[in-house]
This record gives C-alpha cells, structure tokens and sequence, in this order.
C-alpha cells in the first residue's frame, strides 16, 4: 500500500481509524492523479507534536498537522527511486479531537480534513505565501472533501440472499422439500433485506411456481435474476418483481460465469430494459468491474450495476487480490459518480465479505452458496445472521 500509517497515539481512537484513513488517504492520492505515489502518516499526541512543532519550526506547544515534503536535495537517494515519495504528513490525534469537539464534527470529518491539508502542502499548495494561495488550497480542500462525501452512499449497505441453492437440494430428488419460498421467509426473518431468485431458461433449481408463490409472500423485495430470453421476460413481465438483474447465461456453465457483455450486446439489452420500464422494474446488470461496461450500461438505461466479484472472491494471492478489490472499488465509486445505483456480489463468503460491505457505494450485496452452505451447519437464520453481522460491522468502521 502507498500509504504508510504509523500510529504512536495507541490510546487513542486512532487505531481504530488505521485503515479507513489509509483508504481515504489513497482516495485523496487518486483524485490527484498521485495513485502510485508514497506518503507517509504519522499519528501522535500532543506532546509528541509539541516536540515536532519546537524542533522543526521553533513554535511551542501542539498543532493539528504538520507536512515535512520530500527534499530533493538532502534525500537525494530515496528522490532516486523509482517510486515517488511525496513525504511525511504528522497530525496530532489530540488536537484533532479537540478541534472536530469545538467545531462540531466527528473526529473522522476533522481527520479528513487534516490529511487533506497535509498533502496538499506536499504537493506545494501553501495557504501561507498569499492570500491567492490561501484562496486556491481552501478551494482545493473543499472540492475534494465534498467530492468524497458525494461518493458516500446514502444507507447502509444491504444483505440481499439467492436462495437457489436450496431448490438444488430440491431438485436433485425431484420432490417438493426444501422449499426455497420457505427458505426466504426465514431470510426475511433473520434480517435479509431482500431475496433474489434466478430463473434459469433450463429450471435446473428455481421453477416458476418458486417465483410465483414468493411474488406472493414476499415481504421485502423480490429481485429476480435471469438471462435476457423472450420467455423469461415475457415471464418478468407477468409477475413484476421489485427488480431484475440481467445476467449472461450459458447451458453448460455451473453457475453466472463473467459479467455481461453490455458493450456487445447493446441493442438487445437496451430493448429488455425499455420493456421493464414500462412495467416499472428497475433493472440492474451483472458487469465485471470494468469502466467500459459502466458507461454502456449508463447509456442503455440501466438503473442498477451489480458488480461481478467472483474474480476478487477467486483471487490466490494477496496481491491478485489486492488488485481485484481495487478495480471493484473504482468500479463502483465510478458508477456511483456517474448516477447508478451499485449492488455487488458473486463468490462472496464470511471471509472476504467484509471489504466490499465497507465500499460505501455499494447498496446490497448479493450473497446465496456460502450461506446456504452454512446453514447446513448451523441452520439458515443463524447462517443469515453471522453474514448481516459482517456486512453491518463493515459499515461500523466506516469513516464517521
Ligand atoms: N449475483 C449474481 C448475478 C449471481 O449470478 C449469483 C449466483 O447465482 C450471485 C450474485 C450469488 O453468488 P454466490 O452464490 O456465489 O453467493
């Protein structure tokens, strides 16, 4: 990572910010075209600050944030490497809290702020040389911190549960147990927010009759999955769920294999879309976080991207991993930005949900194998509620 966090005020609520501040220091460093730049961060208390503030600048006491810039004349060896280092950022956690009390902001807000600041100093704003200057970094700060708020969602992200898996129990005995329209009351019971259900053209698990009865009974939202054939949209038509995500669908796969080729198949899905909206269901689409395909879908009138997650899901080492979740979280904030409503899913389980439930564009997720699988362990509303437990915790650190 870019950005390097040491945290000397250990007693204080800066270790609980660690990583958020991290990714919101990279968030700043991308807005500035810096994506790939270092920045070191240090995180003290006031009497360490003082001892900054009187050795470096002769003044007493504390202050909020200081920016020691890269030098290119005495670091002419770390000025060498390849990697741009823009320097250090010290902000006294004290006086943060301190100030965000005074002003009456949360600790996060003033955090931002300050971070903000210090790299713009390093990138050579100074707010002290002129008023002009003052003028161009308070700007500068204000457009950043608003376009970060701008990209925040508004609610918390949702837990949406895919209950195919329980109709494959079924199906495999061709009786009438499990019963996936049962299965989503006790999601709905145990917190989900909503129940998707792909109808497949080969009804390998969900049948007809899963959809119609839960059309029915459902008492949150109904999203049903499904390919963009004339039978099943003609079916979507009839039974109007709250949503439908388009997915791309083959016979041979085993499950939803890549997203949608939306640049591919413009015109066709541009039509099921206009159909929908004259029914008044929103349509989502099922993309790999790619920018190409977000555009595509903007243009063809998509309300909703859910974006694919299955390759970051699959990811064997850290680093392939590391790189799947940033094109996700670039995905995402770039299709917030451009006015989509933004869901993700695919792969996800109780071990890597927890990342993509703190994106904070990301609306539901949508989550069906890794619960349904746990729920042979310890039932289906315990299994629901271990997952809501990781997407809200995600939210908990989320930076406030
Ligand atoms: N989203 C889409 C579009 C899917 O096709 C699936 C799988 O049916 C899921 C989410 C849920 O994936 P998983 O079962 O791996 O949680």
């Amino acid at each position: 990572m870019p950005v390097d966090i040491t945290i000397h005020a250990k007693d204080s609520k800066a270790p609980v910010f660690a990583e958020q501040t991290a990714h919101f220091t990279q968030w700043i460093l991308n807005r500035l075209d810096e994506s790939s730049a270092r920045v070191s961060l240090l995180l003290v208390d006031d009497t360490e600050m003082s001892w900054y503030n009187e050795t470096y600048r002769g003044k007493t006491g504390p202050t909020n944030v200081l920016s020691f810039p890269m030098d290119s004349e005495t670091d002419v060896g770390l000025c060498a490497l390849p990697i741009k280092e823009l320097g250090d950022i010290i902000i006294s956690v004290d006086t943060a809290s301190q100030e965000a009390q005074n002003a009456g902001e949360t600790f996060g807000q003033r955090l931002r702020w300050l971070i903000t600041h210090g790299l713009l100093h390093l990138l050579g704003y100074d707010h002290e040389r002129s008023a002009e200057e003052h003028e161009l970094m308070y700007a500068k700060e204000q457009e950043l911190l608003q376009q970060f708020t701008l990209t925040r969602r508004r609610g918390m992200t949702q837990l949406a549960i895919n209950v195919d898996h329980v109709a494959t129990i079924r199906q495999a005995r061709g009786i009438k147990e499990p019963d996936p329209v049962s299965a989503a009351a006790i999601c709905e019971l145990a917190g989900a927010a909503g129940i998707v259900m792909h109808l497949r053209e080969d009804r390998r698990h969900i049948q007809d009759r899963d959809v119609r009865i839960l059309r029915e009974t459902i008492k949150t939202k109904l999203n049903l999955e499904m390919g963009a054939a004339e039978e099943i949209i003609r079916f979507a038509v009839d039974i109007q769920p709250d949503m439908v995500t388009l997915v791309p669908e083959k016979r041979q796969e085993l499950t939803t294999e890549g997203g949608l080729d939306v640049c591919a198949q413009k015109t066709k899905l541009a039509e099921t879309i206009a159909q929908m909206t004259e029914k008044n269901i929103p349509v989502s689409l099922f993309i790999d976080p790619d920018p190409k395909q977000i555009q595509a879908s903007l243009d063809i009138g998509a309300t909703f991207v859910e974006i694919h997650t299955g390759r970051y899901c699959d990811a064997i080492t850290e680093q392939e991993r590391n790189h799947e979740f940033q094109l996700i979280e670039h995905a995402a904030d770039e299709a917030f930005q451009m006015g989509l409503r933004v869901n993700a899913g695919h792969g996800l389980d109780y071990t890597n949900t927890a990342q993509i439930a703190a994106l904070p564009t990301i609306e539901e997720l949508s989550i069906g194998h890794a619960i349904i699988g746990r729920a042979l362990f310890v039932g289906l509303d315990q299994a629901v509620r271990e997952m809501r437990e990781i997407v809200e915790s995600a939210q908990f650190v989320n930076f406030s």
